[in-house]
């Protein structure tokens, strides 16, 4: 599929998407915490989504996906299934949302910990939200898509973290993952030059120890190899004229 390059309508109407599913990982968080399941999650979520924002989660039936977001715990790198399990003290939880509004995605995530976390989980948590900034910040006309990945992949290297390969960003829009991907690994100056109006996803999954991965028996839960932890951040965004702008930035991120 070809890249696309949206129009100043268009843009707008990614504006909408991406604000409602940040406001959706506003709303989750006074939730997250000791004692209730990821599925209670799921139903928070798809309920907010589809009765106050009149918007579709658009994960449900997603290539046969069985809900309404991903919660993806602990040594989970992404996609994981929400279900009766329920979250207990120093647990780290990815909450990957993404809703359609007007025809238009908007997809976001967001770690959180709960009750108290260590030392360590803080620390992977904190570096992959600051990898994920490192690649926003790299995003104007003419910046390559290695760029970006270099940029992510340089600070968690450096960090002693390793970086996921088999799953990137990706170009969003009327469509989920369009085309390009953004891998959060790369060579700056290779890959596709950046333009105005194109708009995708920066999303790095960071692994504390090594960066081989396996997908679970329920062909959707994807797990660190060596079950370590693994955190994961994401924005939606476009390139402007002179830069870049986040679609899904949170209330606090906002002020
Ligand atoms: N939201 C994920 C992403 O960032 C994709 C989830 S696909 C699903 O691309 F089917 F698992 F929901
Ligand atoms: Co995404
Ligand atoms: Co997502």
């Amino acid at each position: 599929m070809a890249v696309t390059i949206k129009t100043a309508e268009e843009i707008n109407k990614m504006r909408i998407a991406g604000r409602l599913a940040a406001d959706v990982l506003d709303m989750i968080g006074e939730h997250v915490k000791i004692g209730v399941s990821t599925e209670e999650l799921d139903t928070i979520c798809h309920d907010y989504i589809v009765n106050a924002q009149q918007a579709i989660p658009a994960p449900l039936n997603y290539h046969g996906f069985p809900k309404s977001i991903c919660t993806s715990v602990n040594h989970q790198v992404c996609h994981g299934i929400p279900g009766g399990k329920k979250l207990k003290n120093g647990d780290i939880i990815n909450i990957d949302i993404t809703v359609i509004k007007d025809g238009f995605h908007g997809d976001t995530s967001r770690m959180f910990i709960v009750g108290e976390g260590s030392i360590l989980t803080r620390r992977l948590i904190d570096i992959t939200r600051q990898a994920m900034w490192k690649g926003i910040e790299m995003v104007k006309p003419g910046v390559h898509i290695g760029d970006i990945g270099h940029a992510i992949q340089t600070l968690v290297e450096s960090s002693g973290y390793s970086v996921v390969r088999e799953y990137c960003g990706h170009g969003i829009g009327r469509e989920f993952h369009e085309d390009p991907q953004i891998l959060h690994y790369g060579t700056p100056g290779n890959g596709l030059t950046l333009q105005a109006g194109m708009c995708f996803t920066i999303e790095p999954m960071v692994n504390a120890g090594k960066r081989q991965i396996k997908l679970l028996p329920d062909k959707w839960t994807v797990v660190t190899k060596d079950r370590k932890p693994s955190a994961q951040w994401e924005h939606t965004l476009a390139v402007t004229e002179d830069g870049f702008e986040v679609f899904t930035l949170g209330a606090e991120e906002r002020s």
